[in-house]
């Protein structure tokens, strides 16, 4: 092989740069050209790409989102749209492609390999929806983001003895919320994996004053189907009864920006290279993950499509340390 391209696509996710740096700079030392694409599918399908060398990946390991640029491009889902890909891919000379994203990006990658183009999958989300990585680039920072938001909002909420909602991104997929509710110490938790009464939460919230405690924290995925927007709207109709204040927080792409922490530096990076490592074995058509601390690679074709589904233990916990 002498050429490869690599893009990042779909929502960007902090330690998208270290994975591009590492599939560069490890394809040089396989001997390798590597050609960067623009804004993922989109810049793909009009052959956006640029020469990336040793030198242009320089200072970007620490820099959240992704120096390549991404985007949703709906022209891919597009027969139409894969081969004008392939084209663009063919004519600049690049022999296999990496993909550095989430669940629609990797879908994408699986529809170029069975087209029969050599493509190699990084997992990269904040949702930690991607079967075949039971954690994803951008996870670690975007649960930090969220729990320094939460450690400053649970200061104000004592103050004041009120109940703050605060809705955490991850699409349909409710790990960011459980995970940052457990570790954040929250009241209770509301994802999309289970069902919400909203009467119920609020005894809830209501019993977590009546045994002594100065606020209410709850944190919310966006893809609940109460989420926050339903909720307040439930709360606040009912505040008189219910006796206590009610705050929304929506932390959004807040999550998804600024510098990667150590983990995900060092996830994408070990990603990456392997990335490449395994396109230097002639293999192709998988996704590279990581798993019990090592990196493992499942097939395209046993990604897309799926769901991780989360931990009961773990939404039990959630549970008994809210008391
Ligand atoms: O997939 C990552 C993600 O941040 C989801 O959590 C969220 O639902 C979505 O992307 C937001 O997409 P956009 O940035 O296109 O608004």
């Amino acid at each position: 092989m002498k050429r490869i391209a690599v893009l990042t696509s779909g929502g960007d996710a902090p330690g998208m740069n270290a994975a591009i740096r590492a599939v560069v700079r490890t394809a040089i030392g396989q001997g390798w050209e590597v050609l960067g694409v623009r804004r993922g599918y989109a810049g793909l399908a009009y052959g956006e790409m640029v020469p990336l060398g040793a030198r242009d990946v320089g200072g970007i390991l620490q820099l959240g989102g992704t120096i390549l640029g991404s985007a949703r491009c709906p022209e891919f889902r597009t027969e139409l749209g894969r081969q004008r890909a392939l084209r663009a891919l063919r004519s600049q000379g690049a022999e296999a492609l990496v993909v550095i994203g989430g669940n629609g990006s990797q879908t994408g990658a699986y529809e170029l390999s069975r087209l029969g183009f050599p493509v190699v999958g990084v997992a990269s989300t904040i949702d930690n929806d991607l079967v075949g990585s039971e954690i994803t680039i951008g996870v670690d920072t975007a649960l930090n983001v969220a729990l320094e938001s939460i450690d400053r909002l649970k200061t104000t909420a004592s103050s004041h003895g009120r109940a703050f909602l605060v809705e955490v991104m991850g699409r349909n997929c409710g790990y960011l919320a459980l995970m940052v509710g457990i570790a954040g110490g929250a009241e209770a938790v509301v994802i999309p994996e289970v069902d919400t009464d909203p009467e119920m939460l609020a005894q809830e919230l209501h019993d977590a004053y009546e045994r002594g405690k100065s606020h209410s924290l709850v944190v919310v995925a966006e893809g609940a189907t109460y989420n926050a927007a339903r909720l307040a709207e439930y709360f606040h109709e009912n505040e008189k009864r219910l006796g206590f204040e009610l705050r929304v927080t929506i932390l959004g792409h807040v999550q998804r920006g600024g510098a990667p922490g150590a983990f995900d530096r060092l996830l994408a990076t070990r990603l990456g290279a392997a990335a490449v490592e395994i396109l230097a074995r002639e293999e192709h058509g998988v996704l590279v993950g990581w798993h019990r601390g090592e990196v493992v690679t499942t097939p395209l074709a046993d990604v897309v499509g799926k769901e991780n589904p989360l931990d009961p233990r773990l939404l039990e916990l959630a549970r008994v340390l809210a008391q």
